[in-house]
Parts: structure tokens; sequence; C-alpha cells
């Protein structure tokens, strides 16, 4: 444990977190008058990695079984995740300064390429809220269920950036979701699918 009770690999990956954040900072030194708007695009995409990142760490485990790096990821993952949900509001509050009224904001939200990214925010606000052990204790078998609220949000996400650009946004939607899609499916195969031994009597 060093500063404030935090281990060095915490500490060193909350550095690595941070690193896309301080690359956003550059481009708004200069004089371009769009380099604000185009925050929406890195922020959008690191929310958008760090949650596959870390959706990805039950289903290494389980393929890696027995190796130590998925349960290093297993067990930051939540950090990964909480820096995830702060990328998704730097995302947000680009977005809302960019529009500037509300009314420019309601114009816009019947838009499947809208509605699925605040849908996908507003589930991730009570999961994020609740990633600390107190949540965890006081919601008991409670914080499981709510935590499967990850996966519609992980869908809504990726038909979020799919349906960019008149849904042009498939191509890279698909390279960023496809291992986290290929884990799900293998975690549905090994839990459901497998055929089994026949049990001995
Ligand atoms: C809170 C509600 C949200 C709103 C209003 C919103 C809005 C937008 C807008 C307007 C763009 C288009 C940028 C452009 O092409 O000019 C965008 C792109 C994107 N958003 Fe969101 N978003 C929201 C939530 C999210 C969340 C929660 C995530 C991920 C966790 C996310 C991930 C992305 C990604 C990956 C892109 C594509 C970036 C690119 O073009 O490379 N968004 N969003």
């Amino acid at each position: 444990m060093t500063i404030s009770g935090y281990k060095p690999s915490t500490l060193i990956l909350w550095g690595v977190l941070a690193l896309p954040a301080l690359g956003m900072i550059g481009p708004l030194l200069g004089d371009d008058p769009k380099a604000f708007r185009a925050l929406l695009h890195p922020t959008g995409e690191f929310a958008a990695r760090f949650m596959i990142i870390g959706m990805m760490a039950s289903g290494l485990m389980l393929l890696f079984r027995g190796r130590h790096w998925p349960r290093w990821l297993l067990h930051h993952r939540r950090d990964i995740e909480v820096a995830a949900f702060l990328y998704a509001l730097l995302h947000l509050a680009v977005y809302l300064i960019d529009r500037g009224t509300m009314e420019r904001v309601m114009e816009q939200l019947a838009q499947v390429r809208i509605w699925t990214g605040w849908l996908a925010f507003l589930i991730f606000v009570p999961l994020a809220v609740t990633s600390n052990d107190a949540a965890q204790r006081w919601l008991r078998a409670g914080w499981k269920t709510m935590q499967r609220l990850a996966y519609p949000a992980a869908v809504l996400v990726l038909v979020h950036w799919a349906a960019m650009k008149d849904w042009g946004g498939w191509p890279p939607a698909l390279i960023h979701f496809g291992p986290l899609l290929a884990l799900w499916a293998y975690r549905l195969w090994y839990w459901y699918l497998r055929p089994r031994a026949p049990a001995v009597a």
C-alpha cells in the first residue's frame, strides 16, 4: 500500500487511463474553432473502449483459466469501468456545451444515434454510483442483478456507434466490439451448450 492506501499497480493503471484525456488538451490550445466539438470522437471512443475492456474480464478468465493476467484484469475491472464512465461524462459534457441550449438538445433526441447514447448513459449512472464495496454489501444479491444491466447498455453503445454517419459507423463499432461479442458467445456456449461428461451413478 502507498499513497492513501492505493497499490502502486492501481496508481499506474489510473495514470494510463488518464493518458487519453491528457492527449485531448493539445488540440484545444490551437485556434481551430472545431477543436472542442471534435472532442466528441475521442471521448466517445475511449468511453466505449474502456467499457469493452472492463466487460471482457469475466470471459477472459473463463477462456484462460489458471492464467494470472486475466485475474489482474478482473481485479482492476472496477477502476477501468469507472474510467469508462468518466469519459462518457466528459463526452456528454462536450455534447451539451456544443449544442448550447436545451431546445437544441431535445431536437435531436428522437434520432437513433442520440437516444441510444442517452439510454446507455442513464443505465451507466446507477452502475457507476454502486460500483463500490459499501453499495455491494448494501444491495446484496440485488447488486449482481443490477450489474447485469451493463449488457443491454453495451448493446446500446454498439448501436449508438453504428448509427453514426447514417449507419456508416458499423465497421469501427464492430471492430471494437468484436472481441467482446466473441467472448459473450464463448461464455454462452461454455455454460449452456458445451457437451458434458455424463454423471457417474
Ligand atoms: C449521454 C448521452 C450521449 C450523447 C448525447 C452522445 C452523443 C454523441 C454524438 C453527437 C456523437 C457523434 C459525434 C460526431 O460524429 O460528430 C457521438 C459519438 C460517439 N459516442 Fe456518444 N453520446 C452519448 C453517450 C455515449 C456513451 C455512454 C458512449 C460509450 C460508453 C458513447 C460512445 C460514442 C462513440 C464510440 C461515438 C463514436 C465516436 C467516433 O466518431 O469515433 N456515447 N456520441
